[in-house]
Parts: structure tokens; sequence; C-alpha cells
């Protein structure tokens, strides 16, 4: 059964590590992710952002997908399924489809908008038992056609936000979606420092985990991070291990094209992968 993500966030916090979110794709990105968390006993969070929601042919195909694998595969850790940077919009559908978990990303709108839309976000949630992610200090990069630069959020933002009773808060700290560029200057563990004295017991949320050094993540969970994002990461591993059966020339070999086979080695990387960031964030034998 789909569970929450605050339990889970406020046990990492306590115990000092953090749940991995990995963005779901396709049936084989979740099946490949289910099955690392239950292999290390890791509990894990299943994201899917409005992009990925509409490619699996709606949120409702995503929630029958998950709930089938937990019960057929046997998932004994908990899972959350989470939906990633939610318009207003996109967050209903997902309450409705049951969805266990959801972010509002109003970091685009002026403060008093997002506060105001997170609030009403707040109470929907608590009657209905969802976890909410909120945001503030938009996080760059490119996701879904959204492009923006890293900033830093504004610490007493951070608190109002934090006080209206969401249950994590992702918070700019330069971190940027996708792969870093070489000038990148690194995290700002100074924003990071504040916004955790500022905002006490509550999980922080660290979006664009591909390429963030190790040292760096493990400041991060030391200075109050519990949930972080991964996404471009598993997409990469897929692509260059499914490339390297295609130019090995495998699809040709017997029935070597059957998608099934195609899409194994891309799998086992996905799980490999996976696994590589549980470990790092401390969250394995955690479930
Ligand atoms: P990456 O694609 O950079 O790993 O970021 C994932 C993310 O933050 C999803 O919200």
């Amino acid at each position: 059964m789909l569970v929450p993500a605050k339990e889970m966030l406020q046990k990492a916090k306590a115990g000092h590590y953090a749940v991995g979110q990995f963005n779901i794709n396709n049936l084989e990105w979740t099946k490949c992710i289910l099955t690392a968390a239950e292999e290390t006993k890791s509990p894990v969070i299943l994201g899917v952002s409005e992009g990925a929601g509409k490619y699996m042919a709606g949120y409702k195909t995503v929630v029958g997908m998950v709930n089938g694998m937990l019960e057929e595969m046997g998932i004994t850790v908990p899972v959350a399924l989470h939906l990633d940077h939610g318009s207003y919009e996109g967050c209903m559908k997902c309450i409705e489809a049951g969805f266990s978990s959801i972010m509002f990303d109003g970091s685009h709108y002026p403060i008093e908008e997002n506060v105001a839309k997170t609030k009403e976000l707040v109470a929907i949630c608590k009657e209905k038992g969802l976890s909410l992610e909120a945001e503030v200090g938009a996080i760059g990069g490119e996701e879904d056609g959204v492009v923006g630069m890293g900033e830093c959020a504004d610490p007493q933002e951070c608190k109002m936000v934090a006080d209206l009773g969401v249950d994590f808060l992702a918070a700019g700290i330069g971190n940027i979606h996708g792969k870093y560029p070489a000038n990148w200057q690194g995290l700002s563990f100074e924003t990071l420092d504040e916004i955790q004295k500022l905002t006490g017991e509550l999980p922080l949320v660290l979006h664009g985990g591909t390429g963030i050094p190790d040292d760096m993540i493990k400041k991060a969970i030391d200075l109050g991070v519990s949930k972080i994002n991964v996404n471009t990461e598993c997409q990469l591993v897929f692509a260059e291990a499914t490339r390297k059966y295609i130019e090995a020339g495998k699809d040709q070999e017997g029935k070597g094209y059957d998608p099934r086979k195609l899409l194994k080695p891309g799998s086992e990387a996905i799980i490999a992968k996976v696994k590589e960031k549980m470990e790092l964030f401390g969250s394995v034998g955690q479930a």
C-alpha cells in the first residue's frame, strides 16, 4: 500500500540520512526502482512530473500501475507516490487519482501568492491524508521545457512557508535540474544552514541530485536535507547501456530485438544506479 512521505522523512531527518525520490517515466523505471528499494530494504519515493504523468497516459494509469506492482512484486518497504513540481491543478488531479504525496511548486509566483496557494493545499492534504512538499526559490535547469537559473531561497520566506504546515520543503540553494555546467559554483551551504536553523525539524528537500559530488550530498544531509531527488542520472545510465547493446549488434542476434531483451541492460543499469544512490544517502536498511 502506498504511504505518505511525511513519516519516512521525519524518520530520515532524525536518523541523519536521506530518502531518495527517483522519477519514473514508464513501467521499466518503476519496476527497477521498486526492485532496488526492496532489495536494499530502503524506503523510497517515486516521483512523477506532470510531463511524465501525461506520457504514461495520465495519473490514474500511474496509480493503477504502481499499486499493481506493490502487490504483485510483494513490496514490503514504504513507498510514496509523489507528484513532482505540481501546478495547483495538477495537485488536485493527483489527489483525486490516488497519489499519496504531492509537491506544489509555487516558486515562480510572488511569495504572497505562493503562500496563499500552498496554504489551501495544506488544508486539503491534511484532510485527505497526503503529504505535501512546497518550494521556495526556483530550482534552475530545464524540466519539462521550463528553464531557470539556480537561485538561493530567502530563508525568511522559507520560514514563512514552513510555518503553513507543509510536511517538507524544497529550497533553492544553487542546485539545478539536469547536468551541472562546468562553471557551476556548487551548493550554497550557508543558505542551507540558515534555512535549517529557521525551519528546525522540518525535513528539507534537495532537487537536482544528478551530478552533485558525493561529499556535497553528505554535507547537505548533515545540514538537514532528508529527501534527495534524482532523475537525469537514471536516464543517462539507461541510454548508455541501451546504446551499447545496439552498437554491439545484439538486437540483431536471435531475438535480441524483443523489448524484454532490448530494455534489459538499461533496466539493470537503473537498478545499480538507484542502489548506489540509496547507499550514498544512507537509506539502505532503514525500511
Ligand atoms: P535531476 O534530473 O537533476 O536529477 O533532478 C531531479 C529532480 O530534482 C526532480 O525534481
